[in-house]
């Protein structure tokens, strides 16, 4: 089974579109590859791959990624395609806007907690997937699916926030209102864990890092107020629901004792000093044992 990261930078992308600051800059001079907006493919060629989050950057993911394209010479038909189903972890707009791409009558799942599954039944533009063919399952956190054969999966509630979109209308700023969720991978090699949001790191979910094998972490911002530091926007990243990775309660510090085969940081925002390999916080996370992810990264699961 393979993990393929399609995108692995946070919402808004590296460049962002709108910005010149920041680890922007270096990608607009040609001297980093751009990065899209956080998402991974699992599966096999035989079996068919399933998606975690809908990135708005999920054509040109498909487009550069062989494995998802459709084959000349399927039995049903020039109409096809690999991705058997769609997991979403939340409802913010880069995990679910993705999901218009996969319009044209295509039957495929979509699985996500009834929270986040329940905004998009709200908005009709998600008509647009055509429930003849396109099946929407609410997620238990205590259920387990099998989506392709050797592939188990289950979703986990994290600490988290309501969409940033939907702030004003639910009258909430932040809070863990059951939005928000990591995924566990189960196959015969091991356990991988995909938490590309986490506001807290509880001794439960401590406990589960500690049992897995492979990790890939919100790893947003480096520092809680690198954003509005850089001129990069307000917010800093506790006020979106992610630990900052250098916090005292962050990953490095918290997830210390967790021997894990890898540890990589994941949907990484376009201020975050980790996408330089010079930078203090590069050398920092890898002497922590940590990496970071890129667009393509494979790891055998
Ligand atoms: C986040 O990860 O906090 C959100 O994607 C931010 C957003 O929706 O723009
Ligand atoms: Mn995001």
């Amino acid at each position: 089974m393979e993990l393929i990261v399609l995108g692995a930078a946070a919402g808004g992308g590296l460049p962002q579109w709108n910005c010149a600051g920041g680890q922007s800059s270096a990608v607009w001079n040609g001297k980093r590859p751009a990065q899209t907006q956080a998402s991974v493919a699992v599966g096999n060629q035989h079996d068919g791959y399933v998606l975690i989050n809908a990135s708005p950057d999920l054509r040109q993911q498909i487009l550069q990624t062989p494995q998802l394209h459709p084959s000349s010479q399927h039995a049903n038909g020039v109409r096809n395609t690999p991705i058997k189903a769609v997991i979403v972890t939340n409802a913010d707009v880069d995990n679910v806007a993705g999901l218009l791409n996969l319009r044209e009558k295509q039957a495929f799942d979509i699985y996500g907690p009834t929270k986040v599954l329940n905004i998009l039944a709200e908005n009709s533009i998600f008509a647009v997937l055509d429930p003849e063919f396109v099946t929407q399952r609410p997620l238990d956190t205590t259920e387990t699916i099998c989506p392709i054969d050797g592939l188990e999966i289950e979703l986990f509630t994290v600490a988290g926030k309501a969409p940033l979109y939907l702030e004003e209308s639910l009258g909430t700023e932040s809070g863990d209102l059951g939005f928000t969720s990591g995924i566990e991978i189960r196959t015969e090699l091991g356990k991988t864990l995909v938490i590309s949001s986490c506001a807290q790191i509880d001794q439960k979910l401590l406990e589960r890092i500690q049992k897995a094998d492979h990790l890939l972490f919100d790893g947003t911002v480096f520092e809680d107020d690198e954003m509005p530091r850089l001129g990069l926007g307000v917010k800093t990243g506790r006020r979106m629901g992610h630990l900052p990775i250098s916090g005292t309660d962050g990953p490095i510090i918290r997830l210390a004792k967790c021997d894990l085969k890898t540890k990589r940081f994941f949907h990484i925002n376009n201020s975050n000093p980790i996408w330089d390999d010079q930078s203090a916080a590069y050398k920092t996370i890898q002497n922590a044992g940590w990496d970071i992810c890129h667009d393509g990264l494979v790891l055998e699961i």
